[in-house]
């Protein structure tokens, strides 16, 4: 896809921290501090999609629940379509939501199991009052129902009764319903069987190119970002370490990390050398502790020892506009 950087994104994140707080009672000793995304800065442009990837616990999900707010951030600027989205308060928040959402990654705790796949379906447009009498409330239903090919006689039944690849297309169609321009993916396919996946994936795009819809989409599984993605930010310990296209990213990847995050795919047929498994598996530092100067000094085959002193900034890379590492062994 081309990259748009002349137009206005559709999301700007700029800063954005979430610190964890715990301990510190008379019995529990000392106040530790969990820096879970530590100066996070990006922007999503409209009908793209940028991936966020890294290992687990490197701050992936808290990046998303504190962009659409489900956790308040602790620190940064939200700006959706040109306002404000972080201090809006109340009726706008509320309001403002509607353009915004989020898919999770378990289908089975994301339903509630108490309501009718109607009803969930429904949610969105029932508590912003979007709907004028039960007919336009049913229309809208029976939209985001055909969108994510659901069969319409499933409406009144309950999530138990379905499948994960079932369960998903019912928290997509909730997700759309609304029609929102900025969808965040949170492993929206990581639970589900491998022969299910391609279909949500596949799913997923139909409704971005039908509806022009912006996804962050997170993942692991960089075989799924491969199909995805756009542009990719590759996250560590809270910090963006690099940031670019996909074919940046796949095929001229600049940060230690990224290589090793792209080497750890598996590829049939094909053994890991001992060494590099061991790389692959080294210990991630704690994000209460991390460590001092560059976060993955101490799990890099590179390091100097400036990279222990010096944080890196994320500075563009290889002459290539929009791709940037933050790594100071990269001329
Ligand atoms: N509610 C919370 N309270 C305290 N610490 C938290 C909380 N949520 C997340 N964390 C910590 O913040 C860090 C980032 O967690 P997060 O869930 O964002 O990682 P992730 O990249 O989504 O990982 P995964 O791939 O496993 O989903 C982790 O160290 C995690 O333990
Ligand atoms: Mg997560």
């Amino acid at each position: 896809m081309e990259h748009k950087t002349l137009a206005e994104p559709v999301l700007k994140v700029r800063n954005l921290k979430k610190y964890y707080y715990s301990g510190g009672g008379f019995l529990s000793g000392k106040k530790t501090c969990v820096k879970a995304v530590n100066d996070v800065s990006f922007e999503l442009y409209k009908g793209e999609t940028l991936a966020i990837v890294g290992e687990s616990g490197c701050g992936k999900s808290t990046t998303a629940k504190s962009v659409i707010r489900i956790t308040e951030p602790t620190e940064g600027s939200i700006m959706l379509d040109g306002r404000d989205f972080g201090k809006l308060k109340g009726e706008e928040l509320k309001k403002a939501r509607q353009n915004i959402k989020m898919i999770f990654q378990d289908p089975y705790s994301s339903l509630n199991p108490r309501m009718t796949v109607r009803d969930i379906i429904a949610e969105p447009i029932d508590i912003a009052g979007s709907w004028k009498d039960k007919e336009e409330r049913e229309r809208k239903i029976l939209e985001a129902c055909d969108m994510v090919g659901l069969n319409r006689d499933f409406l009144d039944r309950y999530p138990h009764e379905f499948s994960g690849g079932q369960r998903q297309r019912i928290g997509i169609a909730r997700a759309i319903i609304e029609k929102p321009e900025v969808i965040l993916c949170d492993e929206p396919v990581s639970a589900l069987d491998v022969s299910i996946q391609a279909k949500v994936v596949n799913l997923l795009k139909e409704l971005q190119k039908r509806l022009n819809i912006s996804y962050i989409f997170i993942s692991h599984d960089m075989g799924v970002v491969r199909h995805m993605a756009d542009r990719v930010i590759v996250m560590y310990l809270g910090h963006v370490v690099e940031e670019g296209s996909k074919e940046d990213i796949f095929e001229s990847p600049k940060h230690p990390y990224t290589k090793l995050l792209l080497e750890s795919i598996p590829v049939i047929g094909k053994e890991v050398p001992e060494d590099d498994k061991e790389l692959i598996s080294g210990d991630i530092p704690s994000p209460a502790n991390p460590p001092s100067g560059c976060c993955f000094h101490t799990r890099c085959p590179y390091a100097t020892e400036e990279c222990s002193k010096v944080m890196p900034e994320l500075r563009e890379v290889d002459g290539r506009p929009g791709h940037k590492a933050a790594c100071v062994t990269i001329v």
